[in-house]
């Protein structure tokens, strides 16, 4: 059995303005998002900042190998594994996915992660916030060239129980072959 092609997608959710973050923490409470970023990584290698890896409630994630990068190398915690570079994120990615089978390596931020890994990135899960511009934040994600993606799919989504925003799920892939 071939393995399957392996994808290297962002899957990330941002405002109309791009803001992604507060005090490191998300500056939204929109549990049915939550569900999407599940349905979107569950079962994958997930790549993500020191940061954004302490904003995480109860790590690990569950159900996805957990990657970190950190310049730090007294991290440690159970089920996670700290990388001091992308290189080695990405070596430990590869060798997930092909053991397990896994088509898509799922980078989940922070800032700094998406903005250096934007260059290798083939699909975007994009959930834009629909929030008039009224949500303030500290991080932001990329502008993204529009000679360079494709929109493969568009979803909007109405608020749901006591959530304040409607959202839009996006999915984009690379037009050309600058990815790497
Ligand atoms: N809306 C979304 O979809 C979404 C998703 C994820 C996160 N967020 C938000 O984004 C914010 C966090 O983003 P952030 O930009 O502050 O931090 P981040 O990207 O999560 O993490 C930054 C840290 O990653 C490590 N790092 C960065 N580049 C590295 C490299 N080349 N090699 C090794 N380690 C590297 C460094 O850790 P050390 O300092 O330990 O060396 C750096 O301080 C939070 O507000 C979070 O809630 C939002």
């Amino acid at each position: 059995m071939t393995a399957p092609a392996l994808t290297i997608v962002h899957v990330v959710a941002m405002t109309e303005r791009h803001i992604i973050g507060r005090g490191n923490s998300l500056p939204w409470n929109l549990p049915s998002d939550l569900k999407n970023f599940r349905k979107r990584t569950i079962g994958k290698p997930i790549i993500m900042g020191r940061k954004t890896f302490q904003s995480i409630s109860s790590p690990p994630l569950k159900g996805r190998q957990n990657i970190v990068m950190t310049g730090n190398e007294s991290f440690s915690a159970e089920g996670i594994i700290f990388v001091k570079n992308l290189e080695e994120a990405l070596k430990e990615a590869r060798s997930y996915a092909k053991k397990h089978g896994v088509d898509e390596i799922a980078i989940i931020g922070g800032a700094e992660i998406y903005k250096i890994t934007l260059p290798l990135v083939q699909r975007i899960y994009l959930t834009v916030i629909k929030d008039n511009s009224v949500i303030e934040g500290d991080k932001n994600y990329p502008n993204l060239n529009s000679k360079d993606w494709r929109k493969i799919s568009y979803k909007k989504i109405a608020r749901q129980g006591n959530e304040d925003y409607d959202r839009v799920n996006i999915t984009y892939d690379r037009c050309n072959d600058a990815a790497t």
